[in-house]
């Protein structure tokens, strides 16, 4: 059944210099307890995608489209509404946890307050269920932590803690905007195991915020490539990974750190993302393809289906790309 269906979503902001787009037309639909990865470099559009969805775009940002959660079109909604959906059915984590947490609380008392406003729970219940979900997130001795302020915890039980507090309300649709990124390594895949099996667990939609396709694989069914605020390509995790049709999302693969590799080998993708108040003409990837030919400099490649489903946004068929 599907739970989110996103229509030629755009993100427009008005600046001194005139009006940057930073998300251009994207669509996507998310089933109950599926869940989608949106991939792409610093500055694709990424946040604003989410943040619009979310009510969270600066004051000089509107969104136009269509963002329809259960039959009831959530963009652009007046605050008061925005706020109840965004509190029982959707919920977000940031790369940095004090985006949402406040410092000067302690975390049973902020924890309480949302269940005790949102679920009509009386404090002592609304404590004891805050324990039982920072269990949930596998924070040790959880019954005596949360009496503690968020500073008191580190860096990755922090993102637990936030992460905990996302669920307070059992949202459907979880959103998690680079959630591991400011940590190391280790600390990041423990992170990821985590979200993964929550959402299973709890049968929560997901969308995965990430620049890291390294992160991708094991946790999302989908996966939408943005550069430029415009779709590149989308489709199946999996089938992308195996099979990348499009030179931008085989960029991000050949990027991804391997074990068996050695880190000379690593590919970045030369030059850098476009800059979105002068947007190339054709393509926006043209100035960094290799395959680029005459007509992407000149003309903007339409998004297609193919006959597996996948979308894709480029003028040189997938066979030719060697
Ligand atoms: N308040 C703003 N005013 C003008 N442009 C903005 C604003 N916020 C974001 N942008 C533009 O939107 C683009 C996409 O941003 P974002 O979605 O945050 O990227 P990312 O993919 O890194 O999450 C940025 O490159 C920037 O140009
Ligand atoms: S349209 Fe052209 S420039 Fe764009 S990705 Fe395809 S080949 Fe490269
Ligand atoms: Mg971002």
């Amino acid at each position: 059944m599907t739970l989110l269906s996103v229509e030629n979503l755009s993100v427009e902001f008005a600046t001194n210099d005139g009006m940057v787009q930073a998300v251009d037309g994207i669509n996507f639909s998310l089933d109950k307890g599926q869940s989608l990865a949106i991939v792409g470099e610093s500055g694709s559009g990424k946040s604003q995608t989410v943040f619009s969805l979310m009510g969270l775009l600066a004051d000089n940002g509107r969104a136009s489209g269509r963002a329809v959660l259960d039959g009831q079109d959530i963009l652009n909604l007046p605050s008061a509404k925005l706020n109840k959906i965004r509190a029982e059915r959707m919920a977000m984590i940031f790369q940095d946890p004090m985006t949402s947490l406040n410092p000067y609380m302690r975390v049973s008392d902020q924890m309480a307050e949302v269940l005790v406003h949102h679920r009509g729970m009386s404090k002592r219940d609304a404590i004891a269920r805050s324990i039982a979900l920072l269990d949930a997130v596998r924070i040790p001795e959880a019954a005596k932590r949360v009496h503690m302020f968020p500073h008191e915890f580190s860096g990755g039980m922090r993102q637990r803690v936030m992460i905990a507090m996302a669920l307070l309300c059992e949202p459907d649709l979880l959103i998690a905007d680079e959630p591991t990124t400011a940590l190391d390594v280790t600390v990041q895949e423990q992170i990821m195991e985590l979200l993964a099996s929550l959402q299973k667990d709890m049968n929560m939609a997901m969308i995965l915020i990430t620049h890291d396709l390294g992160v991708v694989a094991g946790s999302c069914q989908d996966m939408l490539v943005l550069y430029g605020g415009q779709v590149m390509e989308q489709g199946p995790t999996t089938d992308l990974f195996a099979n990348p049709s499009h030179p931008y999302t085989r960029g991000l693969l050949q990027a991804i750190p391997r074990l068996d590799q050695d880190m000379d080998a690593l590919h970045a993708i030369p030059g850098s993302p476009p800059n979105m108040m002068n947007m190339p003409q054709g393509c926006p990837f043209s100035p960094r393809c290799n395959y680029v030919t005459d007509k992407c400099h000149t003309h903007r490649p339409k998004i297609d289906r193919d006959a597996s489903g996948r979308l894709r946004a480029c003028h040189v068929a997938q066979g030719d790309l060697t």
